[in-house]
């Protein structure tokens, strides 16, 4: 079931739904990742949770290293594992590309373009909402970088505001990292890119290449990174000592509202949950006046 359009508190429902995904590392061959994390069977877990949601989404963005090493194959597998699922959806699928990926191999094998190692970038209207993707990779290198010709592009693109707000997705998140490992791999010189976003429409930012999800704000801006859906970094160790594990792994739901923008971290998990809350008990409650439904909600027993 969808979520039902009633609105029982103060907010209107959500104007734009947003899935997003983050960190496939698909191997040609599904080789097992660093011997040891089955990408493709966590891949099909986590589409599966997304399709469990029974929405219609109006995008789903994969905030890059869609691949592990950039094969053709991978990217392939990848196709055939989403376009079903984004079709179901309705959704555009948003491709973004992370460190692991190769510019060449992603624009052609999975975005049907002329290989090259120009910056995959993207714009999209979302309805009003509108989705820049921008590429923070370095061609041969881990850590991540924006060059003047793509920050002068992304100027250009934000002097025009959209009706909804803008939404930047990125790999690499502009914000420090508790795990020095990261810093090695982080975005570099972020203050031109806070320069290039100074009094602009871009509402929230979403990334990913941490592999567990955080967020923060930069230059003002909420950002959200999601966690992967390969393997995630067990953070309930010292810093110095975190390592991946084949478990943790989400996607997160991203709904724009008028005026605020919130990132819903939704665990893949195998779990019995309850049965009480249903379809049917939103549509009693839709029954009831506001003062009913406090009464028959809100109220503590015997107080
Ligand atoms: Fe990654
Ligand atoms: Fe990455």
């Amino acid at each position: 079931m969808d979520a039902a359009p009633v609105q029982f508190g103060q907010y209107p429902p959500a104007q734009r739904t947003i899935v997003h995904l983050s960190d496939t590392h698909l191997l040609a061959g599904n080789v097992p990742l660093g011997g040891r994390y089955d990408t493709a069977a966590n891949l099909g877990h986590t589409l599966d949770a997304v399709e469990r949601l029974g929405i219609q989404a109006d995008a789903i963005v994969f905030t890059g290293d869609l691949t592990d090493l950039g094969e053709p194959e991978a990217y392939a597998a990848l196709r055939r594992a989403v376009e079903p699922v984004a079709e179901r959806l309705g959704a555009p699928v948003i491709w973004v590309a992370g460190n692991h990926d190769e510019r060449p191999a992603m624009r052609r094998d999975l975005l049907d373009l002329e290989p090259s190692e120009d910056a995959v970038t993207g714009v999209w209207d979302l309805g009003g909402l509108r989705l820049i993707a921008l590429d923070t990779t370095v061609p041969g290198w881990h850590h991540g970088d924006l060059d003047d010709e793509q920050l002068t592009w992304l100027q250009e693109v934000l002097s025009t505001p959209a009706p909804l707000g803008t939404v930047l997705a990125m790999h690499h998140p502009p914000l420090p990292s508790h795990i020095p490992l990261f810093d090695i791999l982080e975005l570099r010189d972020q203050g031109r890119l806070a320069e290039v976003l100074a009094g602009t429409d871009v509402r929230a930012i979403l990334a990913g290449h941490l592999h567990h999800s955080t967020s923060g704000t930069f230059a003002g801006i909420p950002v959200s990174v999601a966690a992967a859906t390969c393997y995630t970094m067990d953070l309930a160790r010292p810093a110095v000592e975190v390592n991946g594990m084949d478990a943790g792994q989400s996607f997160h739901l991203v709904h724009v509202y008028d005026d605020t923008i919130t990132n819903a971290v939704v665990p893949v998990v195998d779990a019995r949950a309850g049965e009480y809350f249903s379809a049917a008990w939103v549509e009693r409650m839709a029954a009831l006046t506001p003062a009913e439904r406090l009464e028959a909600f809100s109220r503590k027993p015997g107080r």
